[in-house]
């Protein structure tokens, strides 16, 4: 079956709706007719210099969300990146084959080294691509599902393989491809539904975050901007109704049915009754999670095994893949 890789970062103490929609849900749905690495990239999170203790906690909680999240470790392999030494070992040689101007049009790099400034800008964010395109070119990976944020870091990496290709032989690198599904790939802010919804929104009313009081979450989504349009008139229409639109997504996704339909439904009405009846179905997807998470949280040895066993098979994926490379530039076999 062909390779599947994917990870986020355990940044937070909860993921948030994006990260479930654009990923997490695909994630699930790929696993059964593919080959499935699902991975808490623990290693990138160290980017942003988080508190150890709460890195620690938060990467059980992000493990236990992709569970909660129908990740199953029985038919995906799911592990911490950094209990797979291979991919620093592979990042290294990636970035001895990528240019500095080339990481260095990175936009997620722009971005946030232009927050931080050139003093608070570590040499592993801006590196940072290059150990994503490490963790893909690992497990010779076929296909990658994300959100639309994370297409120029693919591109990168398909660039990269391509590279490699070019200058160590054919079937040096797997090129592989991103999956992106339009319609979730990309989830708004819902006070901001012209920008994405994001993890450094902190503190943002935008979020929905999936570990979250549901009471909460409900009145977020009461609260969210909708359109400076006075027909109430409810359509998907993301250019002239951004915050509608981004709604009527959400809503869709949740309950699974179709946004046409659910448009119907409400167009003329107003938005006040299709906000609660969103906030209510959020809620009834909310609380049966996070029971869900709670279980796996509550059992951490078990949880800490489930991820061992996940690494171990994770390995014996990556350590060929890794000797192919390493022989492949030149370095002169262990023995
Ligand atoms: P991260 O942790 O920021 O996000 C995790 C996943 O969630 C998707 N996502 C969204 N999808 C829809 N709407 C949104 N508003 C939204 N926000 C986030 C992201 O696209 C991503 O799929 N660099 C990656 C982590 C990573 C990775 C990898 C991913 C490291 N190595 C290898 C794939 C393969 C990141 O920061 O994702």
């Amino acid at each position: 079956a062909p390779r599947i890789f994917s990870g986020m970062q355990p940044t937070d103490g909860s993921l948030h709706l994006g990260n479930y929609l654009g990923a997490l849900t695909q994630w699930a749905k790929l696993q059964d007719d593919h080959d499935a690495l699902y991975c808490v990239v623990d290693l990138h999170a160290l980017t942003v210099g988080p508190d150890p203790a709460a890195l620690r906690e938060r990467t059980r909680r992000t493990a236990a969300q992709y569970l909660a999240g129908g990740v199953d470790p029985e038919r995906s392999i799911l592990f911490v990146q950094s209990h797979v030494a291979e991919h620093a070992e592979l990042a290294w040689l990636l970035s001895c084959q990528t240019g500095f101007g080339e990481a260095g049009r990175m936009t997620q790099f722009k971005d946030k080294s232009a927050k931080q400034g050139a003093e608070g800008t570590t040499v592993g964010l801006f590196t940072y691509p290059v150990l994503m395109a490490a963790d893909i070119l690992l497990y010779d990976t076929a296909l990658v599902p994300v959100g639309e944020d994370q297409r120029q870091h693919l591109e990168l990496t398909r660039d990269l393989a391509e590279r490699l290709n070019t200058r160590f032989g054919a079937g040096t690198a797997v090129v592989p491809e991103a999956h992106i599904v339009k319609a979730v790939a990309k989830i708004q802010d819902l006070q901001e539904p012209t920008a994405k919804m994001s993890k450094s929104n902190a503190g943002g009313k935008g979020v929905i975050w999936l570990l979250e009081d549901p009471k909460k979450a409900a009145k977020a989504i009461k609260s969210a901007v909708t359109d400076a349009d006075e027909s109430y008139g409810v359509r998907f229409d993301p250019a002239a109704k951004p915050g509608i639109s981004n709604l009527l997504t959400i809503f869709s996704a949740v309950t699974g049915r179709d946004k046409d339909e659910i448009a119907a439904e409400y167009d003329g009405r107003g938005y006040g009754y299709l906000k609660v009846d969103l906030a209510d179905a959020v809620v009834a997807f909310l609380e049966p999670f996070q029971a869900r998470a709670q279980t796996y949280l509550s059992d951490p040895a078990q949880l800490d095994k489930v991820l061992a066993d996940g690494a171990a098979r994770a390995r014996e994926v990556a350590r060929p893949v890794l000797d192919r490379m390493y022989d492949r530039f030149g370095l002169l076999p262990r023995g």
